[in-house]
């Protein structure tokens, strides 16, 4: 698998110690039949209790990471094998996404998805997982992502970095498929990177002058990376 795709400190996490006692938040988990812990933080649905987060505004926003997935799973590139995807979360934990996971479209079974991931460590909670947390570093996740290719290219999407279109994107991948492309996109609402991404990954693409959606530039780089290695073309002749 060749183009391995990051979503950087994903806006998902359970509801933290210092809201469970808000009323808000006691309603909502009532509502769900769950202890307030065990729900996943959402902004559209305790917005007024995460006004008392210092960080709110780029916290519970699993819509991000499920739009973002969505943009990627069953694409041709993913049907060809040729695509790994990995999820970062806020506390740094990575997430292993099986290429062949079929999500739910819907938000709330989606959110259920994350609450037993995140409480029981993967999906499903037996058995093969189609998610599952990883112990390893987002700096161990790179390097092994880049095996012993010396020619691995590693790019973090954001704003302030090289300016690059959408040809000179095509002509930046290595020809041979073999050669790993690994790419970060940060996965929350607002803000900037806060862990070590900007080391980590050693080329920084900025793909317009204005602010992006995460799913815009996972599409972006899965499609111009599609065209580089012709993987429509050779779906049909394989076929
Ligand atoms: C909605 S942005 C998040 C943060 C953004 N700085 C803000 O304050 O709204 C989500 C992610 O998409 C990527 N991104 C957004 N705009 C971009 C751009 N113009 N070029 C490259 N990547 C971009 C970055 O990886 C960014 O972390």
């Amino acid at each position: 698998m060749m183009l391995h795709i990051i979503l950087l400190e994903a806006a998902i996490e359970l509801v933290p110690s210092e809201l469970t006692s808000l009323k808000e938040i006691q309603k909502h988990s009532h509502k769900r039949k769950r202890r307030p812990n065990e729900i996943l933080l959402d902004q559209s649905n305790h917005g007024r209790s995460m006004t008392r987060l210092e960080d709110g505004d780029r916290r519970g926003r699993p819509d991000i990471v499920l739009f973002s997935l969505q943009s990627l799973l069953e694409t041709p590139l993913c049907k060809a094998g040729l695509l790994s995807m990995h999820i970062q979360l806020q506390d740094g934990r990575i997430v292993e996404v099986h290429p062949e996971v079929r999500l739910p479209r819907n938000h709330d079974r989606f959110v259920g998805l994350m609450e037993q991931l995140l409480l029981k460590g993967q999906v499903p909670p037996t058995g093969d997982p189609l998610l599952k947390i990883i112990n390893k570093s987002l700096s161990e996740l790179v390097s092994f992502l880049k095996g012993n290719s010396v020619d691995a290219i590693t790019l973090l999407a954001i704003e302030g970095g090289q300016k690059i279109d959408m040809t000179s994107l095509v002509e930046m991948y290595p020809s041979e498929r073999e050669v790993p492309v690994i790419l970060g996109v940060g996965a929350f609402p607002h803000g900037d990177f806060q862990g070590n991404a900007r080391d980590v990954f050693e080329t920084h693409i900025e793909l317009d002058h204005d602010v992006m959606m995460a799913w815009h530039v996972c599409s972006e780089v899965l499609w111009t990376y599609s065209l580089k290695h012709e993987i429509i073309a050779k779906r049909y002749s394989e076929a």
